[in-house]
């Protein structure tokens, strides 16, 4: 959903200040500049949510620059779980390259459309849409995503909640949440920076 190139490619200059939209153009190009080979790394997945996600969006593949799209590597340990988050300039299309995950996406009515699919297997989330996945196989599991913007942003929702600097004054998500201070004490001490 990103604006349409009015160029054949304009190789982001991270170098510069980013303009009104994406970057703008480094010269001189060279075939490098086109090709990227960060998708294919082993990713570390211990961590408390037993997932790790590789971008190839415009701030590490800066070919895509003005080219509306990006791609994710994301790796489950078993039980992993890419915890619920929103891309806000970008539908989502994802393919399962190994393991069995549980793919969910939420209607803005709170519908939730979810389906267990494995290798081979595609899935998409409207733009903007809260989502997750969750490995569901004895073993490792590992997505492909695309996206329809060069940088599609995530809203993590809970380290958005419970992890920001500065914090979210607890008497919002007390009330929020429906619950009370320790609680959300709790929360934010497990996502704090
Ligand atoms: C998965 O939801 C991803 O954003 O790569
Ligand atoms: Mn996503």
């Amino acid at each position: 959903s990103d604006s349409d190139p009015l160029q054949d490619f304009c190789v982001g200059d991270l170098k510069a200040s980013p303009s009104l939209n994406g970057f703008p153009c480094k010269s001189p190009v060279s075939a490098s500049d086109f090709f990227f080979s960060g998708l294919g790394i082993p990713l570390n997945t211990s961590n408390r949510n037993g997932v790790a996600v590789a971008p190839a969006n415009v701030l590490t593949f800066p070919g895509l620059n003005t080219l509306g799209l990006s791609m994710n590597n994301v790796e489950f340990a078993p039980g992993g779980v890419n915890p619920p988050h929103s891309h806000p300039r970008a539908t989502e299309a994802g393919v399962v390259i190994e393991g069995s995950v549980f793919v969910g996406f939420l209607t803005t009515n709170n519908t939730l459309f979810s389906k267990v699919i494995h290798a081979g297997e595609m899935f998409v989330v409207p733009r903007g849409l809260v989502h997750f996945q969750w490995n569901v196989g004895k073993g490792k599991a590992r997505l492909i995503t695309s996206f329809n913007s060069q940088l599609p942003g995530s809203a993590v929702l809970p380290s958005t909640l419970f992890g920001s600097m500065p914090e979210i004054p607890n008497a919002v998500l007390t009330k929020t949440f429906r619950t009370d201070d320790a609680t959300v004490n709790n929360l934010k001490s497990k996502f704090a920076v």
